[in-house]
């Protein structure tokens, strides 16, 4: 016997096809709050014991699974194995690979380590439950989680004898009275090292599905007199699992409910926790306001004394303090400074930047843009490729023509770039590239296609004619025809 909150190695079983959820891509990779599922239980392995050894059981897609978490920057740097299963016989399959491996001889037979197995597709689990399965005494054999389901239908059931476990019987292989129990099992085992070593090769595929069960090992220590002990977890949150994309639905909304929690608990205040969508990569800030049907994705950091509107979409955006962000904006790789109002109905496409104090309004789209300071682009109008300065008032309507067709410079656009202090009237075009200099002025309808120099009046529309009295004499000609 020792105790347990010293060392433990973890292989975690994520080698099945996940053949229910009807997907090409391997079960453990689809995305839940922004990033593979499987990242969602190695990142709580990791918040639970930091320095822990982890295998990763693979086999369907297993250079997909193996890629996406080695080019994650969140475990790159950790001790992270992949042990390949060749074909997937069953979970006691998956756990001979891991203890017939090179990781698992080391881990197991030369450093005595008892192995933690957790199934790659229960993605909520919590630290203390893994707490719960570490802390204390190892037992001979080993210590296993259950939980009790009001609808136990597909799982393993505990069957015990005068109050002890003797076995695990599969679903399929369930009497009708072993279906009518409602303790199950859920994966998740903590294995004396010499108990697994020895046994593990006893497992037989003697079942209805022909499988190598792990469950098996539960009835071989009952036998041989080894110690097996159950802990019952009744959170059945932590313990979803993720079968069917019914399952992953759930599960999403059940950890965006989490990631919403934890941002209440530091000051952000939601209107709608139904919803609202905040991926676990967002950062949020203290007196954050954020109102109903937000959706905040990626790399997306938002600052104090931020108000977000409803509706508002924005993947990897930065926001500074004091911002306003006003109903149906939608923004992504953007930089929005302090005190910036965008929206409503705003569109902020990658590389955009608008500049302290300054007002992106209506249906404005910026496109590879930065805004100055104190600048306001208030209604309807689309700037790409351009870069506006400080204090400059852009009119209603404005469009950069940043695209003319034809390719320069191995360029397909065109910049703009208008200097501090610019009025814009409103319903003028600037065929890019221009460059239009501080102080000037732009008189309203003009399509600018020659720069404009410091402190000019710019002035490109066709000379006004009124005909006097002509409206009178269209009228009675209309009149007339009508007759
Ligand atoms: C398993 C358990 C069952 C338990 C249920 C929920 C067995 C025999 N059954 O059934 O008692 O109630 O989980 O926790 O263990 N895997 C591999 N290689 C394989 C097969 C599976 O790595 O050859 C992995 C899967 O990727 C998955 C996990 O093991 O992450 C569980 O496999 P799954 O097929 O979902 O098992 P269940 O039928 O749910
Ligand atoms: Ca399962």
């Amino acid at each position: 016997m020792r105790s347990l909150k010293t060392r433990h190695a973890v292989a975690i079983l994520a080698a099945g096809k996940g053949s229910r959820m009807h997907s090409s891509l391997p079960k453990v990779l689809h995305p839940l709050a922004g990033e593979p599922m499987i990242f969602s239980i190695l990142g709580t392995v990791l918040e639970h014991s930091p320095h822990t050894p982890i295998a990763l059981v693979v086999g369907v897609g297993k250079e997909l699974v193996e890629s996406a978490v080695r080019n994650s920057p969140r475990f790159s740097h950790h001790d992270i194995t992949f042990i390949e299963q060749k074909s997937q016989l069953g979970t006691g399959d998956a756990v001979k690979a891991v203890t017939d491996s090179k990781w698992g001889q080391e881990k197991l037979k030369k450093e005595k380590l008892p192995l933690l197995v957790l199934p790659g597709d229960q993605p909520l689990m919590s630290v203390s439950l893994m707490n719960a399965m570490t802390e204390g005494k190892l037992p001979s054999g080993l210590k296993l989680l259950t939980t009790e389901l009001q609808d136990p239908t597909g799982y393993g059931r505990i069957v015990r004898r005068s109050g002890k476990v003797q076995k695990i019987v599969e679903e399929k292989d369930a009497t009708a009275s072993q279906r009518k129990i409602k303790e199950v099992g859920v994966t998740t085992y903590l294995f004396h090292p010499e108990f697994l070593l020895k046994n593990i090769s006893k497992l037989k595929p003697k079942n209805a599905q022909k499988e190598y069960y792990i469950t098996d090992l539960i009835e071989l220590a009952f036998k041989s007199k080894k110690k097996v002990e159950a802990v019952c977890w009744n959170n059945g949150e932590d313990l979803s699992q993720v079968n069917t994309p019914w399952q992953l639905a759930e599960a999403r909304k059940l950890l965006n409910q989490r990631i919403l929690k934890k941002w209440a608990e530091k000051g952000v205040q939601f209107h709608d926790i139904d919803q609202t969508w905040i991926d676990r990569s967002v950062e949020l800030a203290e007196g954050v306001e954020v109102f109903a049907g937000v959706e905040l994705y990626g790399k997306t950091k938002i600052a104090r004394d931020t108000r977000i509107e409803s509706r508002v979409y924005l993947r990897d955006v930065v926001v500074a303090s004091k911002a306003h962000i006003k109903v149906g904006t939608v923004a992504e790789q953007s930089q929005i400074d302090e005190g910036a109002q965008v929206g409503p109905y705003a569109r902020l496409r990658p590389q955009s930047s608008v500049g302290k104090d300054s007002k992106i309004g209506n249906f404005v789209e910026l496109k590879k843009t930065s805004i100055g300071e104190r600048t306001s682009v208030s209604h309807l109008s689309y700037l790409g490729d351009a870069k506006v300065g400080n204090d400059c008032n852009i009119g209603c309507g404005f469009i950069t023509c940043n695209f003319d067709g034809r390719v320069r410079n191995g360029q397909r656009k065109h910049p703009t770039l208008i200097e501090d202090h610019v009025f814009m009237g409103s319903d003028c075009q600037v065929i890019a590239p221009i460059h239009i200099k501080k102080n000037s002025y732009i008189a309203s309808g003009s399509t600018i296609n020659k720069n404009v120099e410091e402190g000019d009046l710019a002035i490109a529309r066709t000379k006004q004619v009124n005909k006097q009295g002509y409206a009178k004499r269209l009228l009675a000609m209309t009149e007339k025809k009508e007759n």
